[in-house]
């Protein structure tokens, strides 16, 4: 079961959560009770409420975001070229040891 690390900025806290293989990334955060990760719109790409950045090593093998991942992010806070929808990320066993932070907002 791949290991995912999320880091939430407000809390100054880090947490690692067990990801099920075929979940989305906002899903593993809002099962483990990250703050800052609502997904409000459960997955549909046009909340922007589970915002993260992408941690600097894995950014290539994660990929930038898509067009209507921008599009959705226009009004979310601290975008930056890292930034990704959790929503849009899907869990396989080679994104063990991902590292997320969550943005302040
Ligand atoms: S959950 Fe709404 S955009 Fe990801």
């Amino acid at each position: 079961m791949p290991k995912i690390t999320f880091i939430e900025l407000e809390a100054q806290a880090e947490h690692i959560l067990d990801a099920e293989v075929g979940m989305s990334l906002m899903e593993v955060a809002r099962n483990g009770g990250i703050a800052g990760i609502p997904g409000d719109c459960g997955g549909a790409c046009i909340c922007g409420t589970c915002h993260v950045h992408i941690a600097q090593a894995w950014r290539e093998r994660i990929g930038p975001a898509t067009d209507i991942e921008v599009a959705t992010m226009e009004f979310s806070e601290d975008v930056r070229p890292e930034s990704r929808l959790g929503c849009q990320i899907r869990i396989t066993d080679d994104l063990d040891g991902l590292v997320v932070t969550v943005p302040s907002s």
